[in-house]
């Protein structure tokens, strides 16, 4: 059976107080809620993530970079490696976010190297795609998801698949409060489970978790994950409060 995950991209937010403060009051919150088979990651800024891992041991909170550079090690000023990653103990990895594909020119060639490179060291890997307004609004938004998918990932083997949770994010969505209606989502979910089933087979399909990303809310949550093919959420500015992210593991 697929896993259901509940995921914070914390994104550039947080002082060290802040950050401690947020992970104190998550433990606390998740501590006791019965999870049974969903997953509940953090992902904060580089900057915390060793003290993160670290507070989180033994804790039913796992922790996930937010990014990676593909190259092992060298002269590359400001980034951070799999390995270094791997060294604190973090071993999944947020790729193909859609602020890096935006601002930092991270193209579906870009992210087809670091899939391949962090799957290599052995990470997990969210990886996440998702259509622009215009797309949607010309019909095109399949198109889209199709290739980002297919130029990122179809190259991957069937084994290659067991390290990959998808996040199905449609940019108009992210940060705006306006969210995918449920029934977008599940529309887009499904789609994606039918390209993995064509491409591999309906075993694997079925146990892709897809997330669903875009202004999820405690208010919204509910009705979100309880469609079909939606498995949990990456959750970035709910996921800054600890009330309201645990709100949403709740409601899975
Ligand atoms: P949001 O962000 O929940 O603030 O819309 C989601 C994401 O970017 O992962």
């Amino acid at each position: 059976m697929r896993s259901k995950i509940v995921a914070g991209n914390w994104k550039m937010n947080n002082s060290a107080k802040e950050s401690k403060a947020l992970i104190k009051n998550l433990k606390k919150s998740v501590k006791g809620l019965p999870l049974n088979n969903t997953r509940v990651i953090v992902a904060p800024s580089f900057v915390y993530l060793q003290k993160i891992a670290k507070k989180t041991a033994g804790t039913p909170i796992e922790v996930a970079a937010q990014n990676m550079n593909d190259a092992p090690k060298g002269a590359y000023t400001g980034e951070v490696s799999g390995e270094m990653l791997k060294s604190i103990h973090v071993n999944t990895v947020i790729l193909g976010h859609s602020e890096r594909r935006e601002y930092y020119y991270e193209t579906d060639t870009i992210l087809k190297k670091k899939v391949l490179s962090a799957l290599d060291q052995n990470f997990e890997i969210i990886f996440c795609f998702g259509e622009v307004l215009e797309d949607r609004k010309s019909n095109k938004h399949f198109d889209v998801v199709k290739s980002q998918i297919v130029n990122a990932l179809f190259d991957l083997t069937s084994d290659d698949w067991e390290n990959i949770i998808l996040a199905y994010e449609p940019v108009w969505a992210i940060g705006t409060g306006e969210t995918a209606s449920p029934e977008q989502a599940q529309e887009m979910h499904a789609f994606v489970r039918d390209l993995i089933a064509t491409k591999y087979d309906q075993h694997l399909a079925e146990h892709t978790s897809i997330l669903y990303g875009g202004s999820v809310k405690p208010a919204n949550a509910e009705e979100i994950f309880s469609k079909e093919d939606v498995d949990g959420g990456l959750i970035g500015g709910a996921s800054l409060n600890a009330d309201d992210f645990t709100a949403i593991v709740k409601a899975i």
